[in-house]
């Protein structure tokens, strides 16, 4: 067998491995995707033993990065993290396959897997974990120790988008590494004020890739309802639908991933507020107010005492609760003038907020929306409201829709006509899945051709339901 199938096969591997636990945190165990995912790993690594004659699979970690054989596996680095901190929780450098694996043992793994919430003691007590869960075939490794690939993984480049091509075809994988990057860097910056800004660049870069090829798949992941922390959810979908919308209006490629980074990070000041004021139900009362409002200003002095830190980050940390109109928080004397990524993020981040799920509503209509927010005179910027709505359209990329025809679809591109977009179609007249067949049954509603269809209702769910 040559190396180049059998590097594309441990890419699978580990792709799939990071999937596995992607999915099962984010759905409910044995869920179709769930099961689709681990059968098609456990085909992948009994392929992988056959093929290669070998009768272990070591994958190493060393530095927030996989290791095989010596080399660094860039590409599933980026997108592996939950993989990363399922070893992290288990205290090992690395994970052992040997052939053959179980269906059962697989899943007995997974559920382990995602169900630890903080590390174990050590080494001893998560192998015996496992061994009490009769999971022999996976081993728990000890830290990894060649000096050579510490080295190398020491040597940390940004993903350039080349060396993995699969890479761009798993949205739950890219969605769960700009959750799991966000996430991170609220709880460094909660308990020691530090947030990995070159890690956040390189999630920007990766995201800002997605974003041009698929903002429409990563659009249908970030609508999941993550109550638990819907400030990381909420940020992942302010910088997705900004870098869509610094796209459209042809801001380069630099500017693109200083926006990503400073969207994702733009409520970074909340990590320090109180779950039960960030989460309450109910009305806040004056005090409660305050420490949400000063939110702005502490993310701009956490992002200020960091040397790496752009104008931009701390810019949109500070400046995405202003109004076009001068009002909003924190207050400004009247002589500043407002930034226009600011007036960016402050769209974004309240079309987000009124189309979300949250703990205490329902979500409303991107058209409920948009008429919420020109009712609001001076909030935003009408030029740049109106450019928001043309380009993110009344049926926003990744949302599902009912045709006129009864074929259901999802959302590509904003149309021409803000309530004639591009659809692929899902289920067909007869309620056929047609999803796998992804050329080809793509439908432009803004081509005359099609001007006897439009769209009937639009579907507020969650991907997989
Ligand atoms: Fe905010
Ligand atoms: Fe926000």
């Amino acid at each position: 067998m040559n190396t180049a199938s059998s590097d594309q096969l441990l890419n699978d591997v580990v792709m799939l491995l990071c999937r596995c636990i992607s999915l099962q945190k984010l759905y409910f165990e044995n869920h179709p995707q769930v099961n689709k995912y681990q059968d098609e790993l456990k085909n992948k690594l009994d392929l992988f033993f056959t093929t290669t004659g070998h009768e272990q699979l070591f994958i190493g970690i060393v530095d927030n990065s996989f290791i095989y054989e010596g080399k660094k596996l860039i590409g599933p680095s980026v997108v592996g993290k939950q993989f990363m901190m399922t070893a992290e929780m288990l205290c090992c450098g690395g994970i052992i396959f040997t052939h053959p694996v179980g269906a059962d043992e697989m899943k007995r793994f997974f559920k382990i897997a995602v169900s630890l919430r903080e590390p174990l003691a050590n080494i001893k007590e998560a192998r015996q974990l496992l061994q009490q869960n009769g999971i022999t075939q996976i081993i728990l490794a000890n830290a990894y120790e060649d000096t050579s690939v510490r080295a190398l993984a020491e040597n940390k480049e940004a993903w350039q988008g080349k060396d993995s091509a699969g890479l761009l075809e798993s949205p739950t994988l890219v969605y769960q590494a700009l959750f799991d990057m966000v996430s991170r860097a609220h709880g460094a910056a909660a308990v020691q004020n530090s947030v990995d800004l070159e890690n956040a660049m390189a999630v920007s870069e990766f995201m800002l890739q997605f974003i041009r090829d698929q903002f429409s798949d990563i659009m249908q992941h970030v609508v999941y309802p993550d109550y638990d922390n819907y400030t990381i959810g909420h940020s992942v979908r302010v910088a997705a639908l900004a870098v869509y919308a610094g796209i459209q209006f042809g801001w380069d490629n630099k500017y693109l991933l200083d926006l990503g980074r400073a969207a994702l990070l733009h409520d970074i000041g909340k990590s320090g507020i109180s779950g039960d004021i960030l989460f309450k139900h109910g009305p806040l009362n004056a005090e409660e107010r305050y420490l949400i409002e000063q939110h702005c200003r502490t993310g701009a002095e956490i992002l200020l005492s960091h040397d790496d830190a752009t104008p931009l980050d701390i810019t949109a940390a500070w400046g995405h609760h202003l109004r076009y109109d001068g009002k909003g928080y924190p207050p400004q004397p009247d002589f500043v003038t407002l930034h226009p990524v600011t007036g960016i993020l402050h769209i974004c981040d309240v079309f987000e907020a009124l189309t979300a799920v949250r703990p205490y509503k329902e979500a409303i209509t991107p058209k409920e929306a948009y008429a919420i927010m020109m009712h609001d005179k001076g909030a935003f910027h009408p030029a740049l409201l109106a450019s928001f709505i043309h380009i993110v359209g009344l049926y926003p990329p990744g949302t599902f829709v009912t045709l006129s025809d009864n074929r259901t679809a999802t959302v590509i591109r904003a149309g021409t006509e803000l309530d004639r977009p591009a659809v692929r179609i899902l289920r067909d007249k007869q309620n056929d899945d047609t999803s796998d067949q992804k050329s080809g049954y793509i439908v432009d509603l803004s081509h005359p051709e099609h001007q006897n269809i439009s769209i009937a209702r639009l579907d507020l769910r969650y991907i997989g339901q």
